[in-house]
């Protein structure tokens, strides 16, 4: 049985002081025993203070990004070594704001989400098409090519490690949700390419997110879709009684 995560994915808002008050207000109001995985997706600056705050409750905390070599010359990066020594649980690999504005390609993601899985963290790997796409009937060649590229080379027990996250680039932070038919259809094609390039176990397994204008008046329908495994939230994720109640959906 899958359990439904609520990632929301803060992108570049908050100051340290503003993402600490956050955790402090949500931290006990996560239900132990939750029915979902509760998650926080940080900037690195403030992922530390985060880990340290929510030590010992049910608020996972994430970043958003990260290099694939573990150290080196790259300045201004973040190597997944130092993302598992803060204690550091997830990552998000191949957002498609990265894909479009830093270059991020299929082959760098494959390469982060080997270097997550190989420092312990679980990869949130995004995939999703754009407006154009969808428009010319591309939707379901694109994610499976960006699904295929991000797990090549993986063994079975690693791709059973990750997660991924379906966001279709069109509704991410224009109010434009896909209908929860719709993103059902698209992260049931997601799993069908799970169990044809690896097996129905597999595809199984993986948690599927949706993720693009999630909020607390439609995540129950997106959450009542059977590919649809929890959301991956961005502007409704911002304030802490707004994830609450997406969090409280789910359970
Ligand atoms: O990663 C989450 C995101 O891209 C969706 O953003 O603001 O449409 O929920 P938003």
């Amino acid at each position: 049985m899958r359990k439904p995560i609520i990632a929301g994915n803060w992108k570049m808002n908050k100051t340290k002081s503003e993402a600490v008050s956050f955790v402090q207000e949500v931290k006990n109001s996560i239900p132990s025993a939750s029915k979902v995985e509760a998650i926080v997706c940080s900037p690195d600056l403030f992922l530390d203070a985060l880990v340290q705050e929510a030590q010992g409750t049910d608020l996972k905390i994430a970043a958003q990004n990260m290099h694939f070599e573990d150290n080196g010359a790259f300045t201004g990066e973040t190597s997944p070594a130092a993302l598992k020594d803060l204690g550091v649980e997830y990552v998000v690999i191949g957002h498609s704001e990265r894909r479009d504005m830093f270059g991020e390609t299929d082959e760098s993601v494959n390469k982060k989400v080997k270097a997550a899985l190989s420092h312990g963290l679980t990869p949130i790997i995004c995939v999703g098409e754009t407006l154009e796409e969808r428009e010319a009937n591309k939707t379901n060649d694109v994610v499976t090519t960006q699904v295929k590229g991000a797990l090549e080379g993986l063994s079975e027990s690693d791709v059973q490690k990750t997660v991924v996250a379906y966001e279709p680039v069109w509704a991410i932070g224009t109010g434009k949700t896909a209908s929860s038919e719709d993103a059902n259809e698209t992260c049931g094609v997601i799993r069908e390419v799970l169990s044809n390039t690896f097996s129905a176990d597999t595809a199984d397994a993986v948690q599927i997110q949706y993720g693009g204008s999630v909020k607390p008046a439609n995540i129950e329908d997106l959450l009542g879709q059977q590919d649809i495994d929890g959301a991956l939230v961005g502007g409704a994720s911002l304030e802490a009684d707004s994830f609450l109640k997406l969090v409280e959906a789910g359970n």
